[in-house]
């Protein structure tokens, strides 16, 4: 009997699964044998990389793509944030099966920088997708597998993202850091709320995605400055989305996991 390939047949929905980390997460899925469905902030984006995942994987497994499923979710308003999370799962589970996972990492780029320049409408913006939509994913998954048709039916869990930077202070990350450090308390205490659903998190330090596009004028410019934002770093280098993914991948597996914060920072903490 196989006991290690616990996410075969399992249905996992990847909040901001289109690109960066989350796309990371919903490739390792499939790899694992999962039904995945991904959102993103647009029908047309989630499209796209469905579109693309499915002729990555064409080659080499021709099958690995059978159960994929994209979905618009656009969570940018915050009046028709919970019921856009509602109607993700419920078209999801109509779609590709009852959910057993949601996995959130879906965010905006990082709009606040020294502290003299935050206004209260620029720390409320950046606290929308890092402050209150990850409250809303707790309260519209407990609600989901709250359902009398979900009870009995084995392993539940919701991973959210929080990053390096709730562990170590960096200047001029001070509103960002306060979110982050957030994310974990409310880990922590929705793992009570939502038991025996479990719920975790990973903490990402520097990784190399389009969050960081923004700040550089191609991804040229992106690489060479995330080398030298991380040169100083044990790892020396930022993290690849296929490093970081794999702690994910961790808290999805281990049914015994819950309230923790899983670390993959390049040993961003010690120096
Ligand atoms: N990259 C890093 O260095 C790093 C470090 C620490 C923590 N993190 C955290 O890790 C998580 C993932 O980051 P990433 O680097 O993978 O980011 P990313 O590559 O920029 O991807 C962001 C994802 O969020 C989705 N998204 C953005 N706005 C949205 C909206 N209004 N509604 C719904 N979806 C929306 C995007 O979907 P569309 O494509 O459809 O717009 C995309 O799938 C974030 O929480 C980030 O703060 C990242």
């Amino acid at each position: 009997m196989a006991k290690y390939n616990k996410l075969a047949g399992k249905h996992i929905v990847v909040i901001g699964g289109t690109r960066g980390i989350g796309r990371g997460i919903v490739e390792a899925s499939l790899e694992s044998g999962a039904r995945v469905t991904l959102a993103g902030s647009s029908q047309t984006s989630a499209d796209t990389a469905v579109k693309s995942i499915k002729a990555e994987y064409h080659n080499t497994n021709n099958t690995t793509g059978q159960h994929l499923l994209g979905l618009s979710c656009d969570l940018s308003a915050q009046d028709s944030t919970e019921s856009a999370l509602e109607t993700l799962l419920a078209t999801a589970a109509a779609r590709n099966g009852e959910v057993d996972h949601v996995v959130y990492t879906a965010a905006d780029s990082l709009s606040l920088g020294d502290l003299q320049a935050v206004t209260p409408a620029t720390a409320l913006k950046a606290a929308h997708m890092r402050f209150l939509v990850p409250v809303l994913v707790g309260k519209v998954v407990e609600r989901y597998f709250s359902r009398a048709e979900m009870k009995g039916r084995g392993d539940k869990s919701l991973v959210l993202t929080t990053g390096a930077i709730a562990s170590k202070p960096a200047p001029g990350w001070s509103v960002i850091a306060y979110f982050a450090g957030g994310i974990n308390a409310l880990t922590r205490n929705l793992a009570l709320d939502l038991a025996p659903v479990r719920v975790n998190a990973v903490e990402p330090g520097i990784v190399n995605t389009g969050l960081w596009d923004p700040g550089y004028a191609s991804l040229e410019e992106r690489e060479a400055g995330l080398m030298k934002m991380t040169a100083g770093q044990p790892v020396g280098r930022p993290g690849a989305v296929e490093e970081v993914v794999e702690a994910y991948m961790y808290l999805l597996r281990d049914a015994n996991a819950t309230g923790e914060t899983v670390r993959t920072r390049g040993g961003q903490h010690l120096v």
